[in-house]
């Protein structure tokens, strides 16, 4: 049975994936801190090393203890708005603890590995919709750590033999269909929940970060891609490794939405209103972020199944209304 490592398997997006490796029978290990992680979110039949990444000895340990097919590597810091307030700790935790992620399985001779990167990479990019092609330029620290990271992957890589897939993650939302795992960041930033707690009156109303970009409606347009459908792609991109040697994908939904559009979809499906007023634009966002994903299905044949807003809102609804205090409803 393959055996894989996830860190931040304890996380939104990693929680995610690990449900998808266990609905296939894989085995899976997760190493999480549990600082942003929550211990009700690490799926039953996962095994659950409570470690920090700093530890080296203890992630020394984990190598010697199991054998694994691949890690996958999802724990980071990961607020562009953070990082532009503590650009050195997000460089230094996010570059170090992966490249010595990474060091450590090649040590132990695990020559997989599927990263965690960003659409953060590309700044203000110069086309949208952005393939893998476009011009890497990250406009903030967060981005260029993941930038630092792929680039030292592609160092282990030509050297060691290390085989590495680099998803870049446009912006992922939603929840299990099946409702066994969901967002629950704190403090949470992200619109889509942001705007179903202010439909649901558990939040003030939502602020929409301007509304004087070059846009058809003027607010900011990005591309939710159901974390689903994520999860999946991650389990793409491993089947690819074993044939194909490393990988960078960009990995969106393709359809961009913007600010306004959310909160209409979210006042649809929950046939309620969001509240919101007008404010002022966020330091550091760009007007309209849409992936091309062709490579992905071409290379992999990977196909978004929940890739309609309407679809990503309804299952991110679901969860956040059965569980008003997120994961700690689940103790
Ligand atoms: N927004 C609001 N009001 C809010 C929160 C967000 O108007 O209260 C707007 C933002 O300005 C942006 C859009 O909603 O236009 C989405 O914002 P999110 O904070 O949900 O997501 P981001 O696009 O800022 O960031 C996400 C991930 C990052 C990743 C980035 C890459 O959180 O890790 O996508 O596209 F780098």
């Amino acid at each position: 049975m393959p055996r894989y490592l996830v860190t931040g398997g304890a996380g939104f997006v990693g929680s995610h994936a690990v449900l998808a490796l266990l609905d296939r029978g894989d085995e899976v290990v997760v190493l999480d801190n549990l600082t942003q992680g929550h211990r009700a979110a690490v799926p039953a039949g996962a095994t659950l090393v409570e470690a920090d990444l700093a530890d080296s000895g203890r992630v020394a340990e984990v190598f010697a203890t199991w054998r694994f097919d691949a890690v996958l590597h999802f724990a980071a810091l990961s607020l562009v708005g953070a990082s532009m307030r503590e650009p050195l700790h997000y460089l230094a935790e996010n570059v170090a603890h992966s490249l010595r992620l990474a060091d450590a399985a090649i040590k132990a001779g695990c020559l997989r590995f599927v990263l965690s990167s960003t659409a953060a990479l590309f700044g203000d990019p110069d086309r949208v919709p952005i393939d893998e092609d476009c011009r890497i330029a990250p406009s903030n620290p967060y981005g260029d750590s993941k930038r630092m990271v792929e680039e030292g992957l592609a160092w282990a890589a030509r050297i060691h033999g290390l085989r590495y897939a680099a998803l870049r993650y446009f912006n992922a939302a939603g929840s299990d269909p099946a409702g066994r795992a969901g967002e629950d960041h704190d403090p949470e930033t992200h619109l889509v929940p942001l705007a179903i707690d202010a439909a649901l009156g558990r939040r003030p109303a939502l602020t929409v970060f301007g509304e004087d970009y070059p846009t058809p409606d003027g607010t900011c347009i990005r591309d939710y891609v159901h974390v689903t459908d994520l999860a999946q792609a991650h389990l793409a991109a491993l089947a690819r490794l074993e044939t194909h040697g490393s990988c960078r994908y960009n990995i969106g939904s393709g359809n961009g939405a913007s600010v306004k559009e959310v909160i209409g979809a979210v006042e649809r499906v929950s046939g309620r209103p969001v509240p919101h007023s007008m404010g002022p634009r966020r330091a550091g966002d760009p007007a309209i972020l849409v992936a091309a994903s062709d490579r992905l299905r071409a290379e992999t044949g990977w196909t978004p199944q929940h890739g309609s807003l309407d679809a990503i809102v309804r299952t991110a609804w679901a969860w956040r209304e059965a569980h008003p205090k997120g994961y700690a409803d689940r103790g």
